[in-house]
C-alpha cells in the first residue's frame, strides 16, 4: 500500500468512526450552552445510559484538564466541585469562567473514550472606551481621522454609530472609524452605541473638529442704493476653524470706519453699514476672512443700478397658452427703471425649426432673442413689470432671463425662469415628449453647498481599508519569491 492509500483508509475510517459514534450516542445528558451572570452557579451533567459502575471521568476546561474522578481533590481549581454523578459545579462565575467545558468518559477496553462538550457564558453589561480616550479630536482638512470606541462585555457588543445625531449608514458593526478629513462637513460629533442585550446600551461620543480656510457666503453682493440712504454690505462667516481675522477693503485699502460708516457683528454676519451714502460711497467693497489655513474673499457692489429683478410664478397670471406666455416680474430700484431686457429662448421640446415637429431633448442649442419692454415712471423702490410674449411655438420649454436699467445703468440679469406652452390645438400631441405638464420654475442660481453623504464617506473608508487589503497578495508574491531563491541558489 502506497502512502496515498494509507491517506484514503484513514479518512475514511475516521469517517465512518464518527458517524457510528454519532449515531450510538451514549450520553443521557445533552451539550448545553449556559448563558448566566457573574456571581452566579453553574451545573454541568454528564452521565451515560449505562450500568457499569466503575466509569473514569475526566473535565476539560477548553482543553485544559480540569478534573479526573479518580483524583477527585488534587486537581480542581477553587469554586469549582465534580459530584458523585461526575456533575460539575461552578461557583460564584467569573468573567474568566466563559469556556467550552467538555466532559470526557474513559471507558474499559475495546471501546475509546467518548466526550461531550458544553459552554458557559457569563454575561457582562459592555463597557466602552472612546479613541481617543478624551473623545475629542482636531484635523487639518486632509488628514486621517481615526476615531473609535473599544468595549468589553459579553456577549462581544455590537457598535452602531451616529453622526450629529443621524444614524450613519455604515454596512457593518464596527469599532473603528477611520476616513480621510476631505470636508469641513465631515467634521460633528460622532457617537457610538454599543449593545450586548445585557443591561442598557451605553454611549459614547468623539468630537471631531476639522480646521479649514475660512468660508464666507453673501446673500446679496450688489447692493442697491441711492444718495442719502441708509446700505448694508452683509457677509456671513459660514465656517472658521480656527476663528477667523475679518477686514473689510475698497479698492485694496482698508476702509476707514467713522459715525457714518459703522462695522458690525452678529451671529457670524459681519456688517459694513453706510448710515447715509453718498456718491463718492458708490463702489467695490471686498471683505476678507483668514485664518492660518487660507482666506476667503468675498466683492460685494454697492451700485445706483436696479437690483436683480425676480420672476414670480402665478398660474393665474402667466395665463400659459400654445403661443403665448405672460411673464411678471418685480425689481428694487430707487430711481425709474428706463427699461427693461427680456431674454428668450427654447429650451427643449419643440423647436423652431424648418421641420415642425422636429424635437430634441439636447441642450439648448438657440440663441437668445431680446424684447426690449419699457419701463414705469414709478419712483420705486419696488417696480413691478408684466409682460405677454406671442409667437411661442406650443409644447416647448423655454428659459426667460431680464435686466433693468434706471440712470446708473444696467442691473445684473436674472435667475432663470423655465416655462412651458401648452400643447397646439389641432396638431397629434406627441407621445414621448409632452412638457404642458411642466410648471414654471425658477433655477437656483446658487450650487448648493458641497455635502458628503454617509455613503461617500463609506465608500473613501472602503478604499482606505481595500488599499491596505491589496498589499496582502503583493506581499506573499514576495516571500514565495524569496523562499524560491533561497530553496534553488
Ligand atoms: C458579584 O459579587 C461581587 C463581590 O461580592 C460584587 O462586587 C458584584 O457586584 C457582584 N456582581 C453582580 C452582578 O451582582
Ligand atoms: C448530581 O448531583 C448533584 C449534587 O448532588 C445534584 O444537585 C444534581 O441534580 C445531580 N445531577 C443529576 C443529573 O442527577
Ligand atoms: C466694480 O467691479 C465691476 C466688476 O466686478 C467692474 O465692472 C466695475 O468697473 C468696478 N467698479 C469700480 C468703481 O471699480
Ligand atoms: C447633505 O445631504 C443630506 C442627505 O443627502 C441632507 O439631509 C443634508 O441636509 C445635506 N446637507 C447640506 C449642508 O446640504
Amino acid at each position: 500500500m502506497n502512502n496515498k492509500m494509507q491517506l484514503i483508509t484513514c479518512v475514511l475510517l475516521f469517517v465512518f468512526t464518527q458517524t457510528t459514534v454519532k449515531s450510538e450516542n451514549p450520553f443521557k445528558s445533552i451539550p448545553v450552552t449556559v448563558k448566566t451572570y457573574e456571581n452566579d452557579t453553574v451545573l454541568l451533567p454528564c452521565y451515560i445510559d449505562e450500568t457499569e459502575t466503575k466509569l473514569r471521568v475526566r473535565w476539560y476546561k477548553d482543553s485544559q484538564l480540569l478534573g479526573d474522578s479518580h483524583a477527585p481533590h488534587e486537581l480542581l481549581p477553587p469554586r469549582v466541585r465534580m459530584h458523585n454523578n461526575y456533575s460539575l459545579q461552578v461557583d460564584s462565575l467569573q468573567a474568566s469562567d466563559t469556556a467550552d467545558y467538555t466532559c470526557e468518559i474513559i471507558r474499559p477496553e475495546p471501546w475509546g473514550p467518548i466526550r461531550q462538550t458544553h459552554s458557559i457564558e457569563v454575561q457582562y453589561s459592555p463597557t466602552v472606551k472612546t479613541i481617543p480616550e478624551d473623545g475629542f479630536l482636531e484635523v487639518r482638512k486632509g488628514e486621517l481621522v481615526d476615531i473609535g470606541c473599544e468595549t468589553t462585555g459579553t456577549p462581544a457588543p455590537i457598535v452602531d454609530w451616529r453622526k450629529n445625531g443621524e444614524p450613519m449608514a455604515l454596512l457593518e458593526h464596527r469599532s473603528r472609524i477611520r476616513f480621510r478629513a476631505e470636508h469641513r462637513l465631515l467634521a460633528g460629533v460622532y457617537e457610538c452605541v454599543v449593545n450586548n442585550g445585557v443591561g442598557e446600551p451605553v454611549k459614547a461620543a468623539i468630537t471631531v473638529i476639522i480646521q479649514d480656510a475660512p468660508v464666507v457666503s453673501a446673500e446679496r453682493s450688489s447692493v442697491h442704493t441711492a444718495v442719502g440712504l441708509r446700505a448694508a454690505l452683509a457677509a456671513r462667516v459660514l465656517f472658521a476653524v480656527p476663528p477667523a481675522r475679518t477686514h473689510w477693503y475698497r479698492d485694496g485699502r482698508p476702509v476707514h470706519t467713522d459715525d457714518r460708516i459703522v462695522q458690525m457683528v452678529r451671529d457670524n454676519v459681519h456688517q459694513l453699514i453706510f448710515r447715509t451714502v453718498r456718491k463718492h460711497d458708490l463702489g467695490n467693497y471686498t471683505f476678507r476672512a483668514e485664518n492660518n489655513l487660507g482666506m476667503s474673499d468675498l466683492t460685494f457692489r454697492l451700485t445706483g443700478v436696479p437690483n436683480v429683478a425676480s420672476f414670480k410664478v402665478d398660474a393665474a397670471l402667466n395665463k400659459p397658452t400654445a403661443t403665448s406666455f405672460t411673464l411678471i416680474w418685480e425689481v428694487d430700484s430707487y430711481s425709474t427703471i428706463i427699461e427693461y431686457n427680456l431674454w428668450l429662448r427654447p429650451y427643449y421640446g419643440r423647436l423652431a425649426t424648418p421641420e415642425p415637429d422636429a424635437f430634441t431633448t439636447e441642450p439648448p442649442a438657440n440663441h437668445w432673442s431680446k424684447i426690449v419692454v419699457p419701463g414705469d415712471s414709478s419712483d420705486g423702490p419696488i417696480h413691478s413689470a408684466i409682460y405677454t410674449v406671442r409667437g411661442l411655438t406650443p409644447t416647448t420649454v423655454y428659459e426667460a432671463i431680464v435686466t433693468s436699467r434706471n440712470r446708473f445703468g444696467w442691473s445684473k440679469p436674472s435667475a432663470i425662469l423655465h416655462f412651458a406652452t401648452e400643447p397646439g390645438a389641432g396638431r397629434t400631441k406627441p407621445s414621448t415628449s409632452d412638457y404642458s405638464d411642466i410648471t414654471p420654475i425658477l433655477e437656483e442660481t446658487e450650487p448648493e453647498p458641497y455635502n458628503i453623504s454617509q455613503a461617500q464617506v463609506f465608500e473613501r473608508l472602503n478604499e482606505l481599508t481595500s488599499g491596505a487589503r491589496e498589499k496582502t497578495p503583493c506581499l506573499l508574491a514576495i516571500l514565495i519569491l524569496c523562499w524560491t531563491i533561497l530553496n534553488f541558489s
